[in-house]
């Protein structure tokens, strides 16, 4: 099943598998885009809430968020290279999960734990492919500790992290993996152009919704495409 939603001028969302739409679709600048990893994770983010969370769960008192759904694509080892195939500029979270299918590029580091929480078995960053440079960069944004209960998607990126990421390149941004829609919040956010695809309907109405928010903003501007530059023959 597919389905498109138009949010507004240069925002459209679809509804259904990536590798599908891609091919009818052309012209985007840069892919900003959290695939899934190929680890099989498990998505109950309450697991480690001393059982509070998880009795929560299952008399159905939180959000799909926490209820441990396997994320689309998780199951089965993932291949990033077609991503680099579109546009001019990706990035492209999970690189620690599939080193050896991109080559050099910078390294965004998504710092996510409190220090006084480092040394755990648990995950203390993320770690993103960036197309353009070789340097490393961090950011760090603690919120995700704070507001499982909240998040519309498991492995929901926060806000400013998106951002962050967004301003490192140019034009339209396209989101193949879109999820609950941070990356279109953000880029709309930023006055950019942006097309997002989702393969699960739940995520793809929490996305429609939170795009949609951000596009009613009173300061909501999208950039207009620039004109191609002519070459005069002189
Ligand atoms: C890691 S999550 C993205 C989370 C997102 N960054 C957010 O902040 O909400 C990856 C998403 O890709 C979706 N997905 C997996 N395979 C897909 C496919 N072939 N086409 C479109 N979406 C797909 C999954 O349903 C999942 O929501």
């Amino acid at each position: 099943m597919s389905r498109i939603e138009t949010i507004a001028d240069g925002v459209t969302l679809y509804l259904g598998d990536c590798r599908e739409i891609l091919p009818t679709l052309t012209g985007f600048d840069a892919v900003v885009t959290d695939p899934p990893y190929g680890i099989a994770l498990n998505t109950n983010n309450l697991r480690f809430s001393g059982g509070k969370g998880e009795s929560q769960r299952r008399r159905g008192k939180l959000s799909g968020t926490a209820g441990g759904d396997p994320i689309a694509g998780d199951q089965e080892p993932f291949d990033p290279t077609f991503l680099t195939e579109i546009g001019s500029q990706q990035i492209i979270w999970g690189w620690h999960n599939f080193p050896n299918s991109l080559p050099r590029g910078a390294c965004l580091i998504w710092i996510k734990r409190f220090d006084e929480a480092f040394g755990s078995f648990l995950s203390d960053a993320e770690t993103a492919w960036f197309s353009k440079g070789h340097g490393v960069y961090c950011f760090r944004d603690l919120s995700n500790m704070a507001d499982a209960k909240i998040r519309v998607h498991p492995t929901q990126k926060p806000l400013p992290l998106m951002k962050w990421c967004i301003e490192k390149t140019t034009g339209s941004i396209l989101d193949p993996f879109m999820g609950g829609g941070s990356t279109g919040v953000a880029a709309v956010n930023l006055g950019r152009r942006f097309t997002g695809i989702e393969i699960e309907q739940k995520y793809f109405d929490a996305a429609c919704r939170r795009i949609d928010e951000a596009v009613k903003q009173p300061d909501f501007f999208i950039e207009k495409p620039r004109p191609k530059q002519e070459t005069l023959e002189l």
